[in-house]
């Protein structure tokens, strides 16, 4: 499905501390459910979100290889931990500190996503703005997407790697203060 056009506005948004922004997705992650967090912050009515592809708040800033690992993950089952900026509809960006989860049903199957965002931290901003803005850089370098996504992930594994690191892990030390020290 093509999604409208948003520019973005060059001005960062964001929200409470105690708040959550939640969304589900079905399976394709269409978007089934949002809660009032979510429709605030991101400008949208209720009956505007539900239904759209969730890339409706896809910031262009957003390196395609942190959304490749997390559909891998989260498709093979398990949860993620990322750090993600989007763009409301106005144009303005805010990020988020994301847990995304498979939703089971009685029996176990998965029958869609769920999505737990929080403010991040602002230090650890501070080492993902530089990082994302590598990744992005090295996916604009590349002929096509597929090409782009190949490059950045690499770029991400090799980064991480130096820092004997993965993506989880990563996240894991700007919570605990551990740094990316000798691997940019
Ligand atoms: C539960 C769930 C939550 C998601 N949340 C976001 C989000 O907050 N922002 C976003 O850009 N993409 C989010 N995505 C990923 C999108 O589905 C999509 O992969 C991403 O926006 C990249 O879109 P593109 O492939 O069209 O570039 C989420 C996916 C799932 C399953």
């Amino acid at each position: 499905m093509s999604k409208v056009e948003v520019m973005p506005s060059g001005r960062e948004i964001s929200f409470h501390e105690d708040e959550i922004i939640v969304s589900k997705t079905d399976l394709k992650g269409h978007i089934t459910y949002a809660n009032d967090v979510f429709l605030r912050v991101a400008g949208y009515t209720e009956s505007e979100i539900l239904g759209k592809p969730h890339n409706v708040i896809r910031h262009p800033a957003m390196p395609r290889c942190v959304f490749k690992l997390l559909w891998d993950t989260i498709r093979d089952g398990r949860e993620i931990f990322a750090y993600v900026i989007n763009l409301a509809k106005s144009g303005d960006a805010y990020w988020v500190f994301a847990h995304v989860t498979p939703s089971r049903d009685a029996r176990g199957a998965c029958v869609g996503y769920h999505s737990n965002r929080r403010v991040p931290h602002a230090d650890a901003l501070d080492k993902v703005r530089p990082l994302y803005a590598r990744l992005a850089a090295e996916e604009q370098r590349a002929p096509d997407p597929r090409a782009a996504i190949e490059a950045s992930s690499r770029l991400l594994a090799d980064t991480l790697a130096r820092a004997g690191m993965d993506y989880d892990r990563f996240v894991f030390s700007l919570s605990t203060g551990t740094s990316l020290a000798g691997a940019a």
